[in-house]
């Protein structure tokens, strides 16, 4: 039976749209009521090290004025394992961070770096965040994720958005087969990265996958139709998709 797939949205691009300026507008926090409103389950941040979006302060009002889970998305350095340890998000989802690229390229190579990470998912954890790595969709990346005890995973979506046709096929097959693995060995599935209103269906029906992360694509949709109709529009894409799984009526 399919479980109910939550809806987190990353208000990132919010803050870079302020930053563009400085100042305090637009405001993320309000993005976030904003979001939670239309249909969000929870809000998704990402503080880079260089604070290219996110800031500090947007952690801290995000943590103290949000009533909906806070994922934080950070690198696994010192300096963010002590502003998750400070904040104590919901969720905490250790990602990749170069400084050069534009977004989040590729998933954390959990084999490769399997001693590095172990400490930051253990303090993370024993702290009462529940910690997910965002990860290439490949069955030793989810294994190591398991033996690193991490409760949950991110699929990395983006190679399935960027293809067309037939290799969009099989980037999804790929995905596919690791959300059955990732629930065969223990471990809660969660996708996201790249997702539209073109490619979000076919995520949202595989059924062991709980939760999609969102940002981008709403906040650039969001200045033509605004963000509670993006919102609210990719919810019901969502919901659509996973009720066909299950069956059950769309409203
Ligand atoms: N999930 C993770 C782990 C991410 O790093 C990002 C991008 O910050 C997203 C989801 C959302 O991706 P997008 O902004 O392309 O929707």
């Amino acid at each position: 039976m399919p479980r109910p797939l939550r809806l987190g949205v990353n208000i990132d691009h919010v803050a870079t749209i302020r930053n563009a300026r400085g100042g305090r507008h637009p405001d993320p926090v309000r993005a976030a009521r904003l979001a939670v409103k239309a249909g969000a389950d929870g809000i998704t941040a990402h503080l880079r090290e260089d604070r290219r979006h996110i800031s500090d302060d947007d952690i801290a009002r995000l943590s103290r004025d949000l009533d909906r889970p806070l994922n934080l998305e950070m690198a696994a350095t010192e300096e963010m394992l002590a502003i998750a340890l400070r904040h104590k998000p919901h969720a905490v989802c250790l990602v990749p961070e170069k400084r050069t690229e534009v977004t989040t390229e590729g998933g954390l190579d959990a084999v490769r770096l399997f001693d590095q990470l172990q400490p930051y998912v253990q303090k993370l954890g024993a702290n009462g965040s529940r910690v997910s790595l965002f990860i290439e969709a490949d069955a030793r990346q989810l294994d190591a994720a398991r033996k690193l005890g991490a409760p949950v995973v991110e699929l990395h979506t983006g190679s399935y958005c960027e293809r067309e046709g037939v290799e969009r096929e099989r980037q999804l097959k790929r995905i596919v087969d690791a959300a059955t693995h990732a629930e065969a060995i223990g471990l809660e599935c969660h996708a996201g990265h790249g997702l539209t209103f073109d490619t979000v269906a076919p995520i949202a029906a595989i059924p062991t996958v709980v939760e999609l992360n969102i940002g981008h694509f709403l906040i650039g949709e969001a200045i033509f139709s605004g963000l509670d109709s993006a919102i609210r529009r990719m919810r019901s894409l969502m919901d659509k998709a996973r009720a066909s799984v299950t069956g059950a009526a769309t409203a």
